[in-house]
């Protein structure tokens, strides 16, 4: 994909050269995003940031991310302060939207309506997620993570061993990472589901087109045992038809630190998209194993800023300016970021 102008609606769209590029920028991003400079590159573009599901990660960190390039953040939150509440359509809002704003960030509860919003306008619309569809910018942040994690070569993640856990069925998250880990050669992959929640055929023919080796499997032993990235999920909860349903699966997996130490490779780094369901009888990522190293869970979080505000900037076209417009900070920032 060519990404100035671009929409990013799904991780169809690139290509091994689109993902370089993204690390590349976002690589240049890092001294931004951690404050040791700033940059207002974006000064005067407004981004409007459209949240009809709920959200604290992803909204802020594409806040963040475009505050950071030196835009300014419009947000709206939940239908029930939004005009779709008095009948207007989707498409209504995006034309309107469009007339305001440089960009727009939008996250709804429907598969593929992400992509009808963007049918309605021309300024570029990024998919912060569409229901159990698609999350391609939490799948950029992931395989970023993981390019980090092993030393930031890219090469090296070929061939690696990735064991996706949790719901697998309804997590868009998971659904977006295998497509775009796919692009990458002699991946394996451990799906670890329960036999009711797994993933999607249409991911599982992406996977195999490429050729790469598929495990299927319930038990969590086997599949983080020759795992080298650990990638839990939550089960959905909000995509259950029934309390009743859903409370089958609830604990389904529980990774404690105990059980990571005893049954995974010595170096597995592990992964979760967030938010983790930390109630007891969920759990589904011990908080016993915050302070580990391989725990990345809050590093992922951070690059979530350089990935976005990157992505920002080769859409708009300012990626080859941002240390043009660059200035010292000069307030207290602690020395945290990226760092455990
Ligand atoms: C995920 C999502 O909303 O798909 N969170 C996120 O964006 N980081 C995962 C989830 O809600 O379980």
């Amino acid at each position: 994909m060519d990404f100035k102008g671009s929409n990013v609606l799904s991780v169809r769209q690139f290509t091994l050269e689109n993902l370089e590029t993204v690390f590349n920028v976002a690589n240049r991003m890092e001294k931004f995003a951690s404050r040791q400079a700033q940059t207002k590159v974006l000064e005067g573009a407004i981004l409007a940031n459209l949240f009809f599901e709920p959200s604290t990660r992803t909204r802020i960190s594409f806040g963040c991310a475009f505050n950071r390039l030196g835009g300014y953040v419009n947000d709206t939150v939940g239908f029930e302060f939004s005009s779709i509440v008095k009948g207007e359509s989707l498409s209504d809002t995006s034309r309107v939207l469009s007339g305001y704003s440089d960009i727009i960030v939008v996250r709804h509860p429907t598969k593929g309506s992400v992509a009808k919003f963007a049918e309605a306008t021309n300024v570029p619309i990024i998919n912060g997620g569409d229901g159990i569809g698609e999350h391609p910018t939490q799948a950029l942040l992931d395989i970023y993570t993981v390019y980090k994690e092993i030393g930031s070569d890219f090469q090296k993640i070929n061939g690696l061993s990735i064991a996706l856990v949790g719901d697998l069925k309804n997590g868009r998250t998971v659904h977006s990472l295998a497509r775009l880990l796919s692009l990458f050669k002699n991946i394996t992959f451990y799906l670890v589901a329960p036999p009711e929640l797994g993933m999607p055929d249409s991911v599982l023919d992406t996977i195999a087109s490429h050729g790469h080796r598929v495990i299927i499997t319930s038990d969590l032993k086997e599949g983080i045992a020759d795992a080298d990235v650990v990638y839990t999920t939550r089960i959905q909860e909000e995509r259950f038809e029934s309390e009743e349903e859903y409370k089958k699966y609830r604990g389904f997996f529980k990774l404690s630190r105990e059980f990571y130490e005893r049954e995974s490779k010595k170096r597995a780094t592990i992964m979760h998209p967030l938010p983790r369901d930390s109630r007891e009888i969920y759990c589904e990522l011990d908080t016993d194993l915050n302070g580990h190293p391989n725990m990345a869970i809050f590093r992922q979080t951070d690059n979530g800023i350089p990935v976005r505000m990157a992505l920002f900037a080769l859409i708009l076209g300012v990626e080859d300016k941002v240390e043009e417009y660059e200035k010292k900070v000069i307030w207290y920032v602690p020395d945290s970021f990226g760092k455990f």
